[in-house]
């Protein structure tokens, strides 16, 4: 990219080197995200609607508040702005193929206990999803404890999933006859999730980094294009703490192009990005 196409954009209000690497220290300190240096004009288009929402005309004022003591909201929505929220129902189908294929059906029923968590949930697409895989793949399961716990860090995101409401052509992904039996139509616009899916689904906002306040072990987590934003050390320390909260033999989902190889051992790679919890 040419110094001209670098600066032009930033010229409203300058994003200076400085700006940039204090920005990119405090999201990377407080979400493990990693911003390179190719972010720089994401950070800024992201940033500077916060900017302008604020009435200010530098990124050196806006660091003045969320650096400092009064900046924790400003924080928060710091960090909303510059997370990546792209995600859709159905999305990497394969895996809520394998769930309801393999793994629901065979579940051990001596307790009729099941919990998933969607770590990283974004707007709720996948925690919709993995209801609607478990109402099609267990027929008793209003006989069942189950429970499903959508978890992100973007508290915009959390309050979307918790609405369950999306325009209409975001569903498309959803098959025709899962479409018809959970998602209602308010008038034309937007669609709404069925409530026997919400009934399932807890949203809550949490850091993956941070303390982890629910008690009992999962026996199903997808956390899917999520660590591709972490570095490596991140990612290790991650993974295994999913391996603890895990049941033994339970069931890691990562995204398409992720990869526990080289990160931890405590899994069996087991089917495409599927995972399976062995130590
Ligand atoms: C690209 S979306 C993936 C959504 C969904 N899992 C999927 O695969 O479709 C990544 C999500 O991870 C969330 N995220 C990033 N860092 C996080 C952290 N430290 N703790 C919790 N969530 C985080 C972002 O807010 C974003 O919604």
């Amino acid at each position: 990219m040419s110094t001209e196409t670098l600066e032009a954009p930033f010229a409203e209000a300058p994003l200076t080197a400085e700006d940039f690497q204090a920005i990119v220290a405090m999201v990377r300190k407080s979400s493990g995200i990693v911003l390179t240096a190719g972010k720089r004009e994401l950070v800024y288009s992201r940033l500077r609607r916060r900017l302008r929402a604020l009435n200010l005309d530098s990124f050196a004022a806006y660091r003045a508040i969320v650096e400092g003591p009064d900046g924790d909201a400003e924080r928060v929505r710091m960090i909303n702005a510059i997370t990546t929220n792209l995600t859709g129902f159905f999305r990497e189908r394969h895996h809520f193929d394998f769930l309801g294929n393999e793994l629901l059906p065979n579940l051990p029923r001596t307790n009729r206990r099941l919990r998933v968590w969607s770590a990283g949930c974004s707007s709720g697409e996948e925690p919709y999803t993995l209801a609607m895989t478990l109402r099609g793949a267990m027929p008793d399961i209003d006989r069942w404890d189950a429970r499903i716990l959508a978890t992100d860090i973007d508290t915009d995101m959390v309050a979307l999933g918790a609405a369950g409401r999306y325009p209409m052509e975001r569903t498309a992904a959803i098959p025709a006859e899962v479409r018809r039996a959970h998602v209602k139509r308010i008038d034309s616009e937007p669609v709404e999730m069925g409530p026997e899916l919400k009934s399932l689904i807890s949203f809550r906002s949490l850091n993956l980094l941070g303390p982890w306040p629910m008690k009992g072990q999962f026996d199903v987590i997808f956390c899917r294009n999520v660590v591709i934003y972490f570095d490596k050390a991140t990612q290790r320390t991650l993974f295994d703490r999913f391996a603890e909260l895990l049941v033994p033999n339970g069931h890691l989902f990562v995204g398409h192009s992720e990869t526990l190889h080289n990160i931890t051992d405590r899994f069996d790679h087991i089917g495409r990005t599927i995972h399976r919890r062995v130590r």
